[in-house]
């Protein structure tokens, strides 16, 4: 077999066999077989697609490039939930609570910060002393005791994803719903989940910016998830706004919280009790999700999901007491308010160009190596359909300094669209798939 060969096939469109695919991924892992094959592969693949059982074949071969957790002797179910990435999503913070609060095991591996989304690692780690690098057996330990762990991949979960996302990345081939598909199914497989509750985002601040685009991609993940013997639903929603009222990887923790203790904003509270409604039907814990969605709301005002978060801050490192302290005051002394400038109501703001601003802010990364600042980010005061007069202010922003604030607020307020009348809102959620 030969690379060239694979590639000119894909080229012309032809349904590449799992050999062909194990044959290129197994040697590009091994370093036998270079970049620039991969990538122009990469490139055909984005203009030919696949088929179902060619993305399954993919994503099989990506899981079997590196170990996959053993779970066994802890007691599940093992059920977890996967965002495709956008701007002030935090609904992991409060689900995996949620869900181990409902007798569910959620074993989290998550990512960083890249481009204009936020990262759930970033996000815990603004936590004072919380660890996000715990070794296979801690990621058990803490699982088999709180009910949850959140941590970051180690470098044996899917070494062929690691490489070949970071060559997507650089050659415009990130875009694409079979490898979209195959790179987040082969690493919820590898962490040992037996059900996934996809949270398949479409909008401005999302990979896929049209709703039919994003529902291609969530058939695509729903149906290789089933392949691969994972039980997938997923929830198609919004994300042309940012969710929620905080942008920022501590304000974030802080919404968060407000989340656990019943007084999230209605959209984040929304988003994330659907999504709890379903991974409590995958968990076996309700037969339907209207009667999930009834139990997370029960469990939630119970408290317990709150108290196993802080529960779970302790067991990685964190001080939940230093946590509780510094909420509301952990912020950068860099800081503006963007104002509106005037009267009308709120039609639009556009989640990609505030996770772009964010990214000045020090909020996210522009490369891999960068560090991002706990304590930046952007609190709106009012959202899409919120009236407002010239001069109210519409954001608090903090920077991690001068420069990346003046870059930012100019973004900030060209992200705000003003209409006279009262806006037409957009549906949260505009459909399930299971
Ligand atoms: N998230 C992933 O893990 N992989 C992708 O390809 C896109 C988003």
């Amino acid at each position: 077999m030969r690379a060239v060969d694979i590639i000119m096939n894909k080229r012309a469109g032809k349904e590449l066999s799992p050999e062909e695919l194990q044959f290129l991924i197994n040697g590009y892992t091994a370093g036998e077989i270079p970049d620039y094959q991969v990538s122009a592969w990469a490139m055909a693949v984005f203009f030919r697609g696949m088929t179902p059982g060619e993305t399954a074949a993919l994503t099989k071969v990506m899981l079997k490039s590196g170990t996959v957790i053993d779970l066994s002797g802890i007691e599940g179910p093992f059920v977890d939930k996967h965002s495709t990435g956008g701007v002030g999503d935090k609904t992991s913070l409060v689900l995996a609570p949620l869900a181990a609060a409902m007798g569910i095991r959620d074993p989290m591996m998550s990512g960083r910060a890249l481009g204009h989304t936020g990262g759930t690692l970033d996000k815990l780690e603004a936590i004072p002393g919380y660890r996000t690098n715990l070794s296979v057996e801690e990621f058990r330990r803490i699982i088999a005791a709180d009910g949850f762990a959140m941590t970051g991949q180690t470098k044996d979960i899917v070494p062929a994803d690691r490489l070949l996302y970071a060559l997507r990345d650089v050659t415009g081939t990130v875009e694409s719903i079979p490898l979209i598909t195959a790179s987040i199914l082969s690493k919820k497989a590898a962490e040992g989940a037996e059900a996934l509750v996809l949270d398949v985002k479409y909008g401005s601040g999302a990979f896929m910016k049209e709703a039919a685009e994003g529902e291609k991609l969530a058939l695509s993940l729903v149906d290789t998830g089933a392949a691969l013997g994972l039980n997938t639903a997923a929830l198609l929603t919004d994300m042309d706004e940012p969710l929620g009222n905080m942008v920022g990887n501590f304000l974030e923790v802080e919404e968060s919280l407000d989340c656990l203790e019943g007084k999230g904003p209605a959209d984040l509270m929304e988003v994330t009790l659907e999504l709890g409604a379903r991974m409590a039907v995958l968990g076996g814990k309700a037969p339907d999700a209207a009667a999930g969605r009834a139990l997370c709301e029960k469990t939630l005002a119970g408290g317990k999901p709150r108290e196993l978060f802080l529960q779970n801050v302790k067991s990685q490192g964190g001080d939940p007491q230093r946590l509780l302290e510094l909420r509301g005051n952990y912020r950068s002394p860099v800081t503006a308010r963007v104002k509106a400038p005037r009267n009308g109501y709120i039609s639009r703001i556009d989640a990609w160009k505030v996770g772009r601003a964010s990214v000045d802010l020090g909020v996210g990364r522009n490369r891999t190596e960068d560090k991002v600042c706990p304590t930046a980010g952007v609190q709106f005061h009012a959202k899409r359909g919120g009236a407002v007069k010239a001069g109210d202010p519409v954001m608090s922003v903090w920077a991690a300094d001068e420069k990346g604030l003046a870059a930012a607020l100019p973004r900030l307020a060209d992200a705000v669209e003003y209409s006279d009348a009262a806006p037409k809102l957009r549906k949260l959620i505009l459909k399930s798939i299971s």
